[in-house]
């Protein structure tokens, strides 16, 4: 396992590399877990040459508690990527290193896919994205580089990304990974109770249920049984359920023949916010 700290560390390893073997990027905040693991994997698969970043990114954050709070396990993230494979460069760099002494978020137009959902509830979250997923693609150059569908959104606007600021790169989403219960994993889970953590797999029951439901009836008719599933449920308390085109991420008006939709649920459990999503046909 290489470790490089520096840009300058970066592009001597990257200028050691055999480059028509293929190089994949796959962009993290550490405190890794399976669902992280599942894109190093599949980025295995299809590169030779793997860069992990693990950097967390200040200017995506509009929450300083949530910045301090989040957690930083670098020794463990190392020892789950080297059970993966020896052959990973982990790219870490500080703050200053990458936004040097002035920490700037560039404004991007994400022709709307940054105002819906998290973009409503989190002023210029997808701006920090940008900013950090287009530095990191100029630092490596990868031929491919992975994103998890957990964070559908975020998917789509990187892709948009790429395609308004012509960085040649091919993204690729991976499937969300889940605990046996069917909760999406995530680093969060970490911090609810051992209770919780059971009860939690109701908000992807639930989905699968809404996934059912939206092949016979209308979409509102699934948003408010939703709802309703979540009003009764007293531990969990949901902030939106949204179904929306896929590419454009437009909330639905009338379903469509030859449009692909997917339901997005964010929620609240023990004060930690959790979101799903699900393909719905
Ligand atoms: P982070 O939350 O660390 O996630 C890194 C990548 O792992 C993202 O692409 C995310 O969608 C994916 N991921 C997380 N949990 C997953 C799961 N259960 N199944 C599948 N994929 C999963 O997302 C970020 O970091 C940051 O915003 C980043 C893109 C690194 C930019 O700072």
């Amino acid at each position: 396992m290489v470790l490089v700290r520096t840009k300058k560390e970066l592009a001597s390893h990257l200028s050691s590399l055999d480059k028509t073997k293929g190089l994949g990027l796959v962009p993290t905040m550490g405190a890794l877990h399976k669902g992280h693991l599942a894109l190093v994997k599949k980025a295995i698969s299809e590169n030779e040459n793997i860069i992990v970043s693990i950097f967390v990114n200040p200017t995506q954050f509009n929450n300083k508690e949530d910045l301090e709070k989040y957690p930083q396990t670098l020794e463990a993230d190392t020892a789950l990527l080297k059970g993966v494979s020896d052959a990973i460069c982990v790219f870490t760099p500080t703050v200053e290193e990458i936004y040097a002494d002035k920490v700037k978020t560039k404004l991007y137009d994400f022709e709307g896919l940054d105002k819906v959902m998290e973009g409503e509830f989190r002023d210029d979250h997808f701006n920090g994205v940008g900013t950090i997923v287009e530095t990191l693609l100029d630092l490596v150059n990868p031929d491919n580089a992975y994103f998890g569908e957990k964070d559908f959104q975020q998917l789509q606007i990187i892709k948009k990304l790429v395609a308004i600021e012509n960085i040649p790169v091919k993204i690729i989403g991976c499937p969300i990974v889940r605990e046996a219960s069917g909760l999406a994993m995530s680093s969060r889970n970490e911090r609810l109770s051992e209770n919780m953590r059971k009860e939690a797999a109701f908000i992807y029951k639930t989905l699968k249920t809404a996934k059912k439901k939206f092949g016979t009836e209308s979409a509102k008719k699934v948003m408010d049984w939703v709802e309703s599933q979540f009003h009764k449920h007293h531990d969990l308390d949901l902030e939106y359920i949204s179904i929306t085109d896929v590419d454009t991420l437009t909330p639905i008006q009338k379903k469509q023949k030859n449009i692909k939709y997917r339901a997005f649920v964010a929620a609240y459990a023990e004060n930690i916010r959790l979101i799903d999503n699900i393909a719905l046909n």
